[in-house]
């Protein structure tokens, strides 16, 4: 059964407060921080995420789409983030390491993304630490894009080593689930499902998330 991540990107502003307890039944709270620079949008940052802390215990998992993520991984983790990820196409590798090592050292947990584009070799330096894998299945900037079915063969591709390995780090695909796609990836070996619009964009939101919880 896959855990389920509502991306709050994809809610209404006015009354974030009220999105987030439509969603609760959800696993994660999915928190995209964008900065314009790493991506060309921009989206919100510790203000919000510390509001957001104040009203859920769900746990929240930060997405940082920003350029050089080592430099805030200390901030976000106090703003109150549990799960932790920015992008391997960010930092360098010995800041990537690092950064990994300060969540664990916060007792947070780590996670490490790859854009469409990025092979999935580009996680294996940092496979063994790390608790979670951002496979994007979008080009990271935009809530609402159609899902890119080249990336199933990079989800299994991860799970395959994983599972070999015998370690315990989830698969997360984010960008265009939906019920069709999020069955695909589970297949393919994904196991947390981000969603934006797929849930946002429903009035029962909770049945939604449970029908994509017992995929
Ligand atoms: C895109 C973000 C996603 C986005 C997904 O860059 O990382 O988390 O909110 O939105 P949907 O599910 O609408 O594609
Ligand atoms: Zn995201």
């Amino acid at each position: 059964m896959p855990k389920v991540a509502p991306s709050i990107l994809a809610a209404d502003f006015t009354r974030l407060k009220d999105e987030i307890e439509s969603v609760k039944n959800a696993d994660y709270l999915h928190f995209d921080v964008m900065d314009g620079m790493f991506v060309e949008n921009i989206s919100f940052g510790f203000p919000v995420l510390q509001a957001v802390r104040k009203v859920t215990d769900m746990t929240l998992d930060v997405h940082l789409m920003v350029q050089s993520p080592a430099r805030y991984i200390e901030r976000f983790a106090k703003a109150g983030g549990d799960i932790i990820t920015f992008h391997s196409e960010a930092e360098t590798e010995e800041n990537t390491k690092n950064a990994i090592a300060d969540l664990h050292s916060f007792g947070k947990k780590a996670g490490l993304s790859i854009k469409p584009n990025t092979p999935a070799d580009a996680i294996l330096p940092y496979i063994d630490t790390l608790d979670l894998i951002l496979v994007m299945t979008v080009e990271p900037g935009y809530g609402g894009q159609g899902f890119i079915s080249d990336m199933l063969e990079k989800v299994a591709c991860l799970r395959n080593i994983i599972d070999n390995r015998n370690l315990k780090c989830e698969i997360e695909v984010d960008g265009g689930i939906n019920l069709e796609t999020a069955k695909k990836c589970v297949k393919a070996g994904a196991n947390v499902l981000v969603a934006g619009e797929d849930i946002f964009g429903t009035t029962d939101r909770a049945a939604h998330i449970s029908k994509l919880q017992s995929l």
